[in-house]
């Protein structure tokens, strides 16, 4: 069997043109990266839902870049294969070209990552050709962008009206011309996502955006079925682990409390 190669962005857009998909998850500590790298998938992302499924959040506007560092340092050490994207939270990218230089750069040269992800399509053009042309390699992200929830007011679809249709996609041309290598395209109708990933020759990565992306994320605690309280329709349970955990731990308490744990062959 030949060794599996290291992703790299160039990789991607070949990917996307020899027609095979792209799998990315997200990835927030060392153990979980290490599973992600090892089971093969393509992209980790460090999402700054770490925010909601880390830190208990109800939005992802509070995580600020310290906190992404931390959890990125953490991750890298698990990485060899995938390529490593780190989402630059609220506020680390809006202020001006120097802030996101300066934020963007601290998560690239602090953490080792591989690319950055920033949320919006026009008004951050010119961030991400600055970035791009001083080597920073940019992952885009449009549709329900998550960072913009006090604006959208609610988690329904983006995409569904032709006014907004249009905009989502002259953003992803925008992007592209910009240099983005990849763009993630969250909650809009598959139709539009087909649309969208047939006008560009860069990945588009679906989340809710139907099968005709180029590639797919789940938030992976939301994939392992981790997180019970939140199962929109694009999200499918590959396990239902948060069941599997409560009866290890209820287990465990029932054989401390009968004196079962540890056993003799558990002791010395
Ligand atoms: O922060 C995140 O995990 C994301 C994915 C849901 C795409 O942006």
């Amino acid at each position: 069997m030949t060794e599996r190669k290291k992703i790299t962005t160039k990789k991607l857009i070949n990917m996307k043109k020899g027609g095979e998909k792209i799998a990315a998850l997200t990835a927030y500590d060392f153990l979980m990266a290490k599973f992600l790298d090892e089971a093969g998938v393509d992209i980790i992302l460090v999402g700054d839902t770490l925010g909601n499924v880390v830190q208990g959040n109800l939005t992802t506007l509070t995580v600020t870049v310290d906190e992404m560092i931390y959890h990125a340092k953490i991750v890298k050490k698990a990485v060899s294969k995938a390529l490593m994207v780190v989402d630059m939270p609220f506020m680390s990218y809006q202020v001006d070209l120097q802030e996101a230089v300066r934020n963007c750069g601290r998560v690239m040269k602090e953490t080792g990552c591989d690319a950055v992800k920033l949320e919006g399509g026009e008004r951050i053009a010119e961030i991400v050709q600055h970035l791009v042309k001083i080597g920073i390699p940019v992952m885009g992200h449009l549709g329900l962008t998550p960072q913009s929830i006090n604006i959208f007011g609610t988690y329904i679809t983006r995409g569904t009206d032709p006014k907004e249709a249009r905009q989502i996609q002259n953003d992803a041309k925008i992007l592209e011309q910009a240099g983005c290598f990849s763009i993630v395209l969250e909650k809009i109708p598959s139709a539009l996502a087909k649309k969208i990933s047939a006008s560009i020759k860069i990945p588009t990565i679906g989340i809710g955006a139907g099968i005709n992306c180029d590639g797919q994320i789940l938030v992976t605690y939301d994939m392992l079925g981790m997180t019970e309280e939140f199962h929109p329709r694009f999200v499918r349970h590959f396990l239902n682990l948060a069941g599997e955990i409560k009866t290890a731990f209820k287990y465990y308490i029932k054989e401390v409390k009968d004196r079962k744990f540890p056993n003799k062959s558990e002791s010395y």
